[in-house]
């Protein structure tokens, strides 16, 4: 079966993880990647022995080039994402899909009109916690669901880091705004929320933002996002989510059930990342590994992806109408 040819077009946190992924796995060829930071993306390229762009048309005008991963900022979402499509490259999109409805639509009509594989990076449905949760829910395991209650929190270098000109529910929230759509398979109508932002307000963004949703058929939901904890906690992001059924539960715990901690004089203890990303021995695995496995699938065999362009854009809709009430204070409804 031909390889596919992969570019990845921006190398920075996440990025670099895509492209050291693809160019460890099988019956895919990394092709390039492309940055604007020449640093970044020279000792990348030499590191995974692919060539490097500084303009992300140039890969993609390249024939050996099937299929591409953006992991550019958000603003850049939609400009990339029209491009590839328009140039029949098959694209995994990095979580959000956009930071507002009339991008996501313009992304969507142009996918839909080039009939290209498309997908966005919510990455924890690949998480086997989550996935298994999502089982449990969809077997009838725990009944009907009645609430999903999240709560994500990051350090604060990742609010300092990230935070400026985002919110923390697009970067951060909006995963689990995702695995709540998920698990609810139903409608949200209503979102209210508060946010707080007394450290990182200046930066644009807030500390914290709380959001609660309600279903068409009865069930409710919350998201809380935050990025403010000390790093000395060591814990990366640390975040807990309960699912409650008419006839079960179902409780998920990032915070305390890690599996393994390090104490070392310098750092202090340290709880390394053994689902997202994952390395040993010098091969990155975990749920990013699993979620560009099964694009690669879905291009081969031509079947959907796991998360849908439409799905993405609920989520979307859904950080929208939080960020709306908590600016204004009252509820939202979202249309049908
Ligand atoms: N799935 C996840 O768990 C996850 C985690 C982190 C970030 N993300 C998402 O991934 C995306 C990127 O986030 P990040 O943290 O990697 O950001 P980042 O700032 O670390 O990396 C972005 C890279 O894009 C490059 N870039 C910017 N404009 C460019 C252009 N026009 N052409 C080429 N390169 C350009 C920058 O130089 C940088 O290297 C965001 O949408 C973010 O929400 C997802």
């Amino acid at each position: 079966m031909k390889e596919i040819g992969v570019g990845v077009i921006g190398t920075g946190f996440i990025g670099s993880k895509h492209a050291e992924i693809y160019a460890s796995l099988e019956g895919c060829r990394l092709v390039g990647i492309c940055d604007v930071n020449q640093e970044r993306l020279h000792a990348q390229c030499e590191k995974l022995h692919c060539r490097p762009f500084t303009d992300y048309r140039e890969l993609v005008e390249r024939d050996d080039v099937d299929a591409v991963s953006i992991c550019l900022p958000e603003a850049n979402h939609v400009g990339a994402s029209v491009d590839c499509a328009q140039r029949g490259k098959h694209i995994l999109l990095e979580k959000p899909l956009a930071t507002s409805l009339e991008d996501c639509d313009r992304i969507l009509e142009a996918v839909a009109g080039s009939g290209v594989t498309f997908t966005v990076g919510h990455l924890l449905r690949f998480d086997p916690k989550y996935a298994q949760a999502y089982e449990y829910v969809r077997s009838g395991g725990i009944g009907n669901i009645v609430q999903v209650k999240a709560q994500r929190n990051g350090m604060i270098s990742a609010g300092y880091g990230a935070g400026r000109g985002t919110s923390v529910m697009f970067h951060v929230g909006i995963h689990d705004v995702d695995l709540m759509l998920w698990f609810a398979d139903d409608s949200p109508i209503r979102v209210s929320a508060e946010k707080a932002d007394g450290v990182l307000g200046s930066l644009g963004t807030e500390d914290a933002v709380l959001s609660t949703v309600k279903f068409r058929k009865g069930a409710i939901g919350s998201v809380g996002a935050s990025w403010v904890l000390n790093d000395r906690l060591g814990s990366g992001v640390n975040a807990s989510m309960e699912i409650i059924g008419d006839k079960g539960y179902i409780s998920i715990d990032l915070g305390a059930e890690r599996g393994l901690r390090v104490f070392s004089d310098s750092d202090g203890w340290l709880f390394p990342d053994l689902w997202h990303w994952p390395s040993f021995g010098g091969t990155m695995g975990g749920a990013l590994e699993a979620q560009l496995r099964h694009f690669l699938r879905c291009i081969r065999e031509q079947t959907p992806p796991l998360v849908s362009g439409a799905e993405a854009r609920s989520a979307v809709a859904v950080v929208l109408a939080a960020l709306e009430s908590a600016s204004k204070g009252v509820p939202v409804t979202l249309g049908s």
